[in-house]
């Protein structure tokens, strides 16, 4: 495994790839890597010959009083990760090189991006889908992969693809759990003990949605009633949201949902823990 720090370095490597017929499966990181992150790599490993894994925390997605600065950083662990997972090339470059001084250029979708985190993450998606063009610049992949677990992400980043013509597939990969439902994250380290139970309720209404319709309810109304009230017995727990929206324009869904386009999406505060989750009804 090579690591690379340098834009221009990478982008050299990527034409050289290219030129040789190899196959490249990107999977961009804002780094301390878990599980989730890796079984990204094992669906990369699968469809293409070289991998290459970034590994950038991107400020421009990060909100002012967010959590960049505090951001969780490991990078001996996540190149050691990265090595164990069978990975080609780790790209980790330095904030200057993607963002030089007077960087004036960005990229924005302005109609999915705007609902849900958009609304109380106004410049995020901004950010997520500037940082994601230059990556697809520079790196050069034939396909991307992106965590379901980021559902407006995965539906933001596909419309970009296709707006601006990159010829690059975008591939969703399931949201990894813990045995007891949490959706890995990087923020769950955060979380204190008594939190992380209190954060399991994500799953839980989530799980309560999907038996509902299992058991052939359909009504919006009711399945978000449902969520909320069992998310509301949690002290620690505030909503932003629980929304069931259409899960390629993240528009709401009136009514009744239609099965398998629809997505049930959550976004709370554990305390000062900010954490998202979403199972595809
Ligand atoms: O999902 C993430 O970790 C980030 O939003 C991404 C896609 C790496 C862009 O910084």
């Amino acid at each position: 495994m090579q690591t690379i720090t340098s834009v221009s370095e990478m982008q050299l490597l990527a034409e050289s790839l290219r030129a040789q017929g190899q196959r490249i499966a990107l999977v961009p990181t804002m780094g301390a890597l878990h599980p989730g992150h890796l079984s990204l790599v094992t669906i990369a490993k699968g469809l293409a010959q070289v991998v290459v894994v970034t590994i950038f925390v991107n400020p421009t997605q990060f909100g002012p009083s967010e959590d960049f600065s505090k951001y969780p950083k490991q990078l001996e662990a996540d190149l050691a990760a990265c090595e164990a997972a069978g990975v080609d090339y780790v790209f980790v470059p330095e904030a200057a090189d993607i963002y030089p001084k007077n960087y004036s250029t960005y990229v924005v979708e302005e109609h999915i991006a705007k609902p849900l985190e958009g609304a109380s993450r106004p410049s995020h998606f901004r950010g997520v889908t500037t940082v994601v063009a230059k990556l697809f610049n520079i790196v050069r992949p034939h396909c991307a992969i992106f965590g379901q677990k980021d559902a407006q992400q995965v539906a933001v980043i596909s419309k970009m693809v296709a707006d601006l013509n990159f010829n690059i597939e975008v591939v969703v990969a399931p949201t990894l759990r813990e045995v007891d439902g949490l959706a890995l994250s990087s923020r769950n380290r955060y979380l204190t003990t008594t939190q992380r139970v209190e954060a399991l309720v994500l799953s839980r209404a989530l799980r309560k949605a999907t038996e509902m319709v299992a058991a052939g309810e359909r009504r919006v109304d009711r399945l978000i009633a449902e969520a909320t009230h069992l998310i509301g017995q949690q002290r620690r727990v505030r909503i932003i949201y629980v929304s069931i929206v259409n899960r390629l324009t993240m528009e709401a869904v009136k009514g009744e949902i239609t099965l398998g386009s629809a997505v049930m999406t959550i976004a709370v505060w554990v305390d000062e823990v900010r954490l998202i989750d979403n199972e595809i009804l």
